[in-house]
């Protein structure tokens, strides 16, 4: 795995160095390499990288663009790293000098991203390669100096392994990472991180009454887990968040069976409870100053001749009966019981996050993620994105459409009536288990994980959400 570090200067075991430059001024390149740029189409936006011969004959230099100078965000070092990593990663080690295009921009939060950059991008899951393609870069070293410098490159660290983690979990085949092994990897990294962690098993869910999780358990061969992670700031906490993360290992559908398309990437349906993991662990070195709670329902969605049928009645933790019109629209039905958890500590505000519908990505496409709740909460989770660059899109929860869920026989159906609007009906659900507390709901739809590399993604888990949640925690009450 590649190792980030700062340095004063450039190290001399550095074979590339890059060139950081805006589009606006290529100029100071120089005539020739200015000429070389031109010739080879290098303009200098964000993203492009441009190799080009170095100072000696092992070493290169490679143009890195910025983008226009003025345009030039957070989230540019996050690509602009992420980019002159792919660039040189034939090399054993390298060296950025991103870090000193800062300009008026934090520099603490700069150097994060760029470690974030080079983190991320560099990653790659080799756990089901017979052979994998052997890995050549392994020291990255970014050109930094100041008082922020080792706290910064400490979270940044901390940073890109609680994404990796959750990547991982997201790229494991769901017929290895069954609800025990995830509860497993969750209690190893909750208390690698100094959290409190609480794993109920089967009859402990069953005492507990969560009749949702039971439910979509029915199918299976493989018994459901409920965990609660807990981090305690260490001063006096400024208040009480509860996140909720939905942990479907695999979601075949159920009765309602899904197509072979449609099931193909449905291993990624536990990248609610993925984001929520990673985020925890970094809530300490992040020094965030309130409480925080997770609730994780895990299960896979099967089917076997004792699997919850259309028609069946669940009754949620907190009473609500719901008639399962649909066993695919499963993951409401485990947030029902982890939302009536998490109210019931009466926590400042709840944040679940979710592979919850593809209706959200159907109205905001495959890189955007949507939210639905309260206004307040909306708002921090609108910000905490604006700060990680992980987009979320606003959407409503229309009281007119919340007669959509009333079941004849039940308190609630589970489905809404007609093809439209599946991401609000959805949301207009879950809200029925927060029992009035300031709430937000993120629908990741498809944004878990993406098709070919992009950014600071690599194909697979994007590990979307840890970022954010981590964020929101950190700055909640700021
Ligand atoms: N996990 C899926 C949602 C999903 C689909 C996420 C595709 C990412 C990509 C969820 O459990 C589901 O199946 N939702 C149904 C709901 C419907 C039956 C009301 C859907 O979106 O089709
Ligand atoms: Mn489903
Ligand atoms: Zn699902």
């Amino acid at each position: 795995m590649l190792a980030i570090s700062t340095g004063r200067t450039v190290p001399k075991s550095a074979t590339a160095v890059d060139i950081p430059v805006a589009c606006d001024e290529l100029d100071q390149l120089g005539a020739d390499r200015k000429r070389v740029a031109e010739l080879q189409g290098f303009e200098g936006k964000v993203g492009q990288t441009l190799v080009l011969a170095g100072a000696s004959d092992q070493a290169i230099d490679v143009l890195v663009g910025l983008g226009a100078r003025d345009a030039i965000t957070v989230d540019t070092f996050r690509l602009s790293s992420a980019a002159f990593v792919r660039a040189v990663s034939g090399h054993k080690a390298v060296a950025t000098t991103l870090a000193e295009q800062a300009g008026s921009l934090d520099p603490s939060q700069v150097l994060r991203a760029i470690v974030e950059g080079l983190g991320l991008a560099s990653y790659s899951y080799t756990e089901q390669k017979s052979k994998p393609d052997p890995v050549t870069l392994r020291k990255a070293t970014i050109v930094a100096t100041g008082k922020g410098v080792k706290l910064a490159l400490d979270q940044g660290n901390a940073t890109v392994t609680a994404v990796r983690l959750a990547r991982d979990l997201v790229n494991q085949p769901g017929g290895s990472l069954l609800p025990a092994v995830f509860a497993d990897i969750a209690k190893s990294a909750g208390a690698a991180a100094g959290l409190k962690v609480v794993v109920w098993d089967e009859k402990r869910i069953a005492k507990e009454k969560l009749g949702g999780l039971i439910g979509v358990n029915k199918g299976s061969t493989h018994p459901p887990r409920f965990v609660t992670l807990t981090y305690t700031p260490k001063g006096k906490p400024t208040g009480r968040l509860a996140f909720v993360g939905k942990g479907v290992t695999f979601d075949s559908g159920g009765l309602s069976l899904k197509s072979g398309a449609g099931m193909m990437a449905m291993k990624i349906d536990m990248g609610g409870a993925a984001a929520v993991l990673g985020a925890m662990t970094l809530l300490p070195i992040l020094n965030a100053p309130v409480t925080v709670t997770a609730y994780l329902p895990l299960t896979d969605n099967m089917v076997n001749g004792d699997a919850t049928r259309p028609g069946d009645v669940l009754t949620a933790r907190n009473g609500t009966t719901i008639e399962v019109l649909n066993t695919d629209a499963e993951g409401r039905l485990i947030l029902a019981d982890a939302l009536s958890l998490a109210a019931e500590a009466k926590p400042d505000a709840i944040i679940d996050i979710a592979t919850l519908t593809g209706a959200v990505t159907a109205a905001l496409g495959p890189k955007i993620a949507g939210v639905l709740g309260t206004d307040d909460v909306v708002a921090a989770c609108e910000k905490a994105s604006a700060t990680t660059s992980e987009p979320v899109w606003h959407l409503p929860l229309p009281a007119d459409y919340r007669p959509m869920l009333d079941s004849k026989i039940a308190d609630l159906r589970n489905i809404g009536t007609g093809p439209y609007g599946g991401a609000l009906t959805a949301g207009l659900f879950l809200q029925e288990f927060t029992d009035g507390l300031p709430w937000a709901h993120i629908d990741l739809g498809v944004t878990a994980s993406v098709d070919a590399d992009d950014g600071i993604n690599i194909a697979g888990g994007t590990g979307v959400g840890v970022r954010l949640l981590a964020e929101l925690a950190a700055s909640w009450g700021a």
